[in-house]
């Protein structure tokens, strides 16, 4: 069912010259306070020392404790501290200003925070990415003398973020695992009972993931299965000795009919469904997580769990529609990305009468043409994607921006809630939209090498691909 590939499958290692020198950087010139890597305009950003002297004052125009330690505490370091998933913590004012030289050029070509969407598309909740504003501070600090300041001037803190959610049930994988460390990379799906005592339907409106050991759990997916398909799903977790079962595309089995319920990467704070709004999920449902590890060389060992805020009732009731076209599923070269082909791009344009959208809307209990509300959006490629778009509009006409994931990173995919959310009407088209580069230079790795460029199609494997638009809709108020 599932085209296991042997050996450690990577993508391919980071191209970014960019990354490469920041890495050197960090080894060899970090200490000196040398920059290299091209031209460096983040030391031509002077203007601030320059103003401070010429007012006579000597007041620094940006300290540590005012203006950058609260920028690196809300965008930073969610990942880089101790334990988190990145590879170095950048808690404290040593640490920070210490690798000054290496963060500079990261922050300046927006590779960190790690944030895809392209806030030109739309505006989204919950943003990792710097504002200008905010990236010109760190930037002009970074090129002057750094001071720390005093910690009085931090500015207060605002207290718990009003994103926490309170959840009714906490779900947790049934036993820990521990992946090998001899894979770079595993993906690995847990079969979930629903909790017993939950006799009734509920609606989920709010979930967040609880990685059990931060320092591998790179993101996690998770899925609903009713208790008719579960044989399927119970299969491919019987076939494998240890807890889960080796998943990379998604739960399986193929054009299975799990659907999708919440999903996780680093950084991310819980999911809060609009107030009213939830998405149904009746008793004898089993979660699926597909949890996504990144093992550091040590045996580390993962008990992940979910929590859920569920209502009795909801006024709006909720779907996720992975969005795609029904002739791809089948394999047969109808999203072909031919061998050595370094732009491929397919598109499918879903109206009301697309199989997906109708039975999501038949799970709702509306009419077949009801508007439907686009809360957030997300995009599922494998290796191979490059760049991701999602819009909406009449054929033809003018087409709103839902998603642009410009520079697609298969380690990065998560679900973007809009600041303003999207009426899908009667008569409009989403547009899902896939690019792939599937050149001689893009291949991913194989125990070290390179694999030969073929012709690729939809598919579970590693170096299958698939192209999904994740939207979460409701009835539109
Ligand atoms: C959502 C988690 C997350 C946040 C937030 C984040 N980072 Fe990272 N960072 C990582 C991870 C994980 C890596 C390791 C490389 C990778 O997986 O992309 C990394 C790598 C880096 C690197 C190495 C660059 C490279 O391409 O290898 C730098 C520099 C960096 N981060 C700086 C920052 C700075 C500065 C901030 C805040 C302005 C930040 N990061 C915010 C997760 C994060």
């Amino acid at each position: 069912m599932f085209e296991h590939q042997r050996g450690v499958i990577t993508p391919k290692p980071t191209s970014s010259s960019q990354a490469a020198c920041a890495w050197t950087m960090l080894g060899l010139l970090a200490a000196a306070g040398l920059t290299a890597c091209g031209d460096d305009s983040a030391s031509s950003t002077s203007d601030g020392a320059t103003e401070s002297e010429t007012e006579g004052d000597s007041e620094p125009r940006l300290t540590w404790y005012r203006d950058v330690e609260p920028i690196v505490r809300t965008k930073c370091t969610k990942c880089h501290r101790e334990g988190g998933i990145a590879p170095f913590s950048l808690e404290g004012y040593e640490a920070f200003t210490g690798l000054s030289s290496f963060l500079a050029p990261a922050i300046e070509d927006e590779v960190m925070p790690p944030w895809p969407p392209d806030n030109e598309c739309r505006a989204y909740k919950h943003t990792l990415s710097l504002s200008p504003e905010q990236q010109q501070t760190l930037l002009e600090y970074m090129a002057g003398e750094m001071p720390e300041g005093d910690p009085a001037d931090a500015p207060p803190d605002e207290g718990p973020p009003d994103e926490e959610l309170v959840p009714d049930v906490v779900i947790e994988m049934p036993e820990s695992y521990t992946p090998s460390t001899s894979v770079e990379d595993d993906y690995r799906c847990f079969l979930i009972p629903w909790p017993e005592e939950i006799q009734d339907t509920r609606y989920i409106t709010g979930t967040e993931i609880y990685p059990g050991e931060t320092r591998i759990v790179h993101h996690v997916i998770t899925y609903a299965v009713t208790p008719a398909d579960l044989p399927q799903y119970q299969a491919l977790d019987d076939a494998e000795p240890g807890p889960g079962y080796t998943c990379f595309g998604g739960p399986g089995p193929t054009n299975g009919t799990a659907r999708w319920v919440g999903g996780w990467v680093p950084g991310q704070v819980p999911f809060h469904a609009p107030s009213g709004v939830g998405q149904q999920l009746d008793p004898g449902t089993t979660l699926v997580m597909q949890v996504h590890y990144h093992p550091i060389g040590a045996e580390l060992t993962d008990r992940s769990s979910i929590g859920l805020e569920l209502a009795t009732a909801v006024d709006r009731r909720a779907e996720i529609l992975p969005l795609t076209d029904i002739a791809w599923l089948a394999s047969n070269g109808s999203m072909l990305i031919p061998a050595g082909e370094p732009e491929v791009t397919h598109e499918v344009r879903a109206d009301h009468s697309h199989p997906i959208i109708q039975s999501a809307v038949n799970r709702l209990g509306l009419a077949a043409d009801a508007d439907l509300e686009i809360i957030s959006a997300g995009m599922h490629m494998h290796l191979f994607g490059t760049r991701g778009r999602l819009e909406v509009g009449a054929p033809g006409g003018p087409q709103e921006c839902l998603l642009d994931i410009p520079r697609w990173d298969f380690n990065w995919q998560s679900n973007y809630i809009f600041e303003q959310p999207v009426i899908f009407r009667s008569g409009q088209e989403i547009g899902v939209q896939c690019w792939w580069d599937n050149s001689a230079d893009n291949q991913p790795y194989v125990d070290g090498q390179p694999v030969e460029s073929v012709d690729r199609d939809w598919g579970d494997g590693t170096l299958d691909e698939m192209c999904l638009g994740v939207l979460y809709v409701a009835e539109a108020p």
